[in-house]
């Protein structure tokens, strides 16, 4: 029974209890008949519960996984008392995609794009006698292969049923700007948009308005300790016409004295608590989180954050959680925005489609800026299939010109008022750029940007600012804020040096990576020489970091250029060649593993911190005596290697250089030799079996020290548990690592064992990986091999056991077995 409680404003997850089909038969909506069907969950993302297959029509672009058309079905009755003075809607934060609903048969509409939000108000086809509603939903990925990308199929976000009353807040109708914001003070000003719907029925109660009612909105302010600082009353009396649903708009000004600023370092969050009342009643309570702060892209400066200039070392992310498919817990962004932000992240782009809302949360809560992205595709189609444009494929371009404004709009108002959102993009090498008529689309886009949000500003990727005969257009890039380049560094002898080009001609342009090459690569795999797979693409683990680091030299030395989003932050589903399935781009691995290249950016982006670490592993295939690069990634001064205890030598590199201070010839820190200039240090020593180890040097002393050394035979397995509690609600989650170890707990990086996951008491192994691009193993069952000593799963709540913890066993073949204990909380 759904909207029992008492609240004026309820919402309940309506997650639970559904019903799924798969397959080619058209369904009847409204029919009460499950056969055929299956009991599922959702989020909910069939794509991955098939197997991989090279001939799947989503091909390499979706990840070849199975698509086509699904069916949900849920029943499930209300609270006769829950909408007598109010309205009941159902709201989906997203489903992959052209989702049909129907209420007890009739329609209530359709939604294309699988990234933006719908909701529908059911009140008027709703049964309210206590008696059974059936709600249909057909989500139809069929049209193949349209992303280029793994988009999942099913309704891939939360869905939720909310019971409001007559007179309430309207979808996104609480909007707080803040045109200043400086220490001293804010300027807050907030339109609140009140529905007030007037209907002609028998139960038509004391809350439903009446003409020249008086609505009033009060707004309390309340600071990051949960106190309140500010509050406002603003009433309205209205003429409201019988029958009509109409919405009125409030606006309320606030000056907030020595604000405590979001930053990436203290993301310090308000609440704006809106309450509306008639004649004194309460009517409704909705509570928005939102942060102050001054953010401002400079031409000169590049990004200043409250007044002071930061470089934005950003990584792109796809929306896909892995081995969950579409259907992402927070949990999972949680745990991996965790690693990133330890590696030095401080800003992440939604690349390509606005994400999860959840997943704005977290960078609000986490400290984490952020460019939200429409779309991938506007009028011009993209090819589907790596490498080329001539697939037959289909896109969001076919939808473009009856969608793009809604979901324009309810990106903007779903978002804006997420602190961490710094920049609106409003698409990603969009083929429009080069031709003659594309900026005016560009316009347009820019246009909605404005309307809803004034104050922040736009981009868009643009990867063909130098191509030949047909380059980004002139006028395209002129209507954009900040101008977004996409691998800069492509271009011919010109690389990263572009940007420079770019600035003498326009000085005026703001200028921004929006996309550049990572280090990536797939973990615990090291390319020894360009003979077999290596290409542009993919290189030997010791040239890679030459290339890249010579972008973020650059980037880094200029002041000019804001920052930069690396393709990627974590390995995503999808544009992938069989037999992969998964892109390796990503400095975590789609488990969430660090990759080495992860200790890259960290010795980076995390100085002073000491940190070593060192690559490759030590137990190579390789003759004794063969010749190794070894490389050393430190934030240290100076860095020492040693094989098997004896010295290779110390080195240094002269990124950061301690330069002279205060005047000629004075120097806070002793110089420290330099010999090399890259942004990493490399020994090439013989592979003799045994333990290489990395010695990190601060102001001449040790500071920090990395061992690799020549594992053994497996012996044992370690589990971990990411947070070791879940709630018994059925769709929380734990997330749980493996590791091989041999006797003496060094990882063995060759152990590809048999792991199979099972789990006592109220929980279930609901997805396992390994990270590996190119496994073909089922990610919904709970058994997949180790890759590289590692090993994933996620275990979900089982709503239907009782019990007040679960006990997840691991079976590892020719291993003594582990278990690992997560707690059940209310
Ligand atoms: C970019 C594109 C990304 C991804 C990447 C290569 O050009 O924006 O979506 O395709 O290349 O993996």
């Amino acid at each position: 029974m759904y909207l029992t409680g008492k609240d004026v404003r309820q919402k309940e997850t309506f997650n639970l209890n559904w019903f799924f089909y798969l397959g080619e038969e058209e369904k009847t909506p409204g029919d009460k008949d499950t056969a055929g069907y299956r009991p599922v969950k959702l989020p909910h993302d069939w794509s991955l519960e098939y197997p991989f297959d090279e001939a799947a029509r989503s091909c390499g672009s979706g990840g070849y996984v199975r698509t086509g058309t699904g069916w949900y079905k849920k029943i499930f009755r209300v609270n006769p008392d829950a909408v007598k003075d109010g309205r009941a809607v159902l709201h989906f934060e997203g489903a992959y995609m052209l989702a049909q609903v129907w209420l007890n048969g009739q329609s209530l509409g359709r939604h294309v794009y699988g990234y933006t939000p719908f909701e529908w108000d059911i009140t008027d086809l709703l049964k309210t006698d206590g008696s059974e509603n059936v709600v249909d939903v057909k989500v139809d990925n069929s049209a193949q292969p349209n992303s280029r990308w793994y988009s999942g199929s099913g309704i891939t976000r939360n869905v939720w049923i909310c019971g409001m009353k007559d007179i309430h807040v309207a979808p996104y109708g609480v909007w707080i700007r803040q045109p200043e914001v400086s220490e001293e003070q804010a300027q807050i000003h907030m339109e609140t948009r009140v529905c007030v719907n007037h209907r002609n029925r028998a139960s038509y109660e004391g809350t439903a308005p009446e003409e020249n009612d008086e609505i009033t909105v009060e707004t309390g302010i309340y600071a990051p300790d949960g106190s309140l600082c500010m509050q406002e009353r603003t009433a309205q009396s209205q003429q409201i016409a019988a029958g009509v649903r109409e919405e009125l708009l409030f606006c309320q000004d606030f000056l907030l004295e020595s604000p405590v600023l979001w930053d990436t370092e203290n993301p310090a969050l308000y609440k704006a608590v809106t309450k509306i009342y008639k004649d004194g009643l309460l009517l409704d309570e909705v509570c928005t989180v939102t942060g102050f702060r001054n953010v401002r892209f400079d031409s000169t400066q590049g990004f200043l954050l409250n007044g002071v200039r930061v470089k934005l070392n950003g990584v792109c992310v796809h929306h896909d959680g892995g081995c969950a498919g579409a259907a992402v817990h927070p949990q999972i962004w949680e745990r991996r925005l965790e690693k990133l932000k330890a590696m030095g992240v401080n800003a992440v782009r939604m690349s390509h489609n606005p994400p999860d809302p959840a997943l704005l949360d977290l960078c609000d809560r986490m400290g984490l800026m952020v460019m939200d992205e429409a779309f991938d595709e506007w009028r011009i189609m993209k090819g589907k299939e790596l490498g080329s444009n001539t697939h037959e494929s289909r896109g969001y371009s076919e939808w473009f010109d009856s969608c793009h404004e809604e979901d324009m709009r309810l990106m903007l108002l779903r978002d804006r008022n997420h602190p961490s959102i710094i920049i609106w993009s409003i698409g990603n090498e969009v083929p429009d750029q080069t031709v003659p008529e594309g900026y005016l689309t560009a316009r347009q886009l820019k246009s909605i940007c404005k309307e809803l949000d004034p104050e922040r500003l736009v981009t868009q990727a643009n990867d063909q600012i130098c191509a030949e005969p047909r380059a980004a257009a002139e006028e395209f890039l002129n209507e954009l804020d900040v101008v977004g380049y996409n691998y800069v560094d492509r271009w011919r002898t010109r690389a990263e040096t572009l940007y420079d080009d770019d600035k003498r001609t326009h000085p005026d342009w703001c200028v921004i990576g929006t996309e550049n090459g990572s280090l990536g690569g797939v973990r615990g795999e090291y390319l020894l020489d360009m003979k077999e797979k290596a290409g542009w693409w993919k290189m030997p683990y010791y040239s890679a970091p030459v290339k890249i680091g010579k972008l973020l030299h650059f980037t880094m030395t200029h002041d000019y250029v804001a920052g930069d989003f690396m393709w990627t932050g974590v390995d995503y589903l999808g544009e992938a060649h069989w037999p992969a399935r998964s892109s390796s781009a990503g400095v975590l691995d789609t488990c969430g593993f660090e990759k080495d290249s992860y200790y890259f950016y960290q010795s980076i982006w995390k100085r002073p911190e000491p940190m070593a670490h060192l690559l490759p592993h030590w137990n190579l295939e390789v003759e004794e005596g063969t010749i190794i690069p070894v490389l050393g990634y430190t934030s240290c001064e100076s860095a020492e290697l040693f094989l098997n205890g004896k010295s290779y030598g110390r080195k240094a590199y002269a990124y950061p250089a301690y330069g002279m201070t205060e005047r000629y010839g004075h120097f806070d820190k002793a110089p420290v030799p330099v010999n090399t200039d890259d942004l990493f240090l490399s020994w090439d020593v013989p592979y003799i079996p045994g333990y290489i180890e990395l010695v990190g040097y601060m102001d001449g002393r040790e500071a920090v020290r990395h061992t690799v050394r020549t594992a053994g035979e497996p012996a044992a397995v370690k589990l971990h548990c990411y947070r070791s509690e879940m709630k018994g609600d059925g769709l929380d989650i734990a997330q749980i690592e493996a590791e091989i170890l041999d006797e003496h707990g060094n990882l063995c990086v060759q152990a590809d064992t048999k792991l199979t996951f099972t789990v006592q008491g109220p929980g279930y192994a609901a997805a396992v990986d390994n990270g590996n691009p190119e496994g073909m193993e089922s990610l919904r069952g709970s058994c997949i091999h180790a890759f590289h000593g590692r090993a994933y799963v996620i275990i979900q709540s089982d709503e239907t056991k009782n019990g007040d913890t679960c006990t997840v066993c691991l079976e590892a073949e020719g291993l003594p077995g582990a278990a690992v204990t997560v707690s059940i909380i209310p």
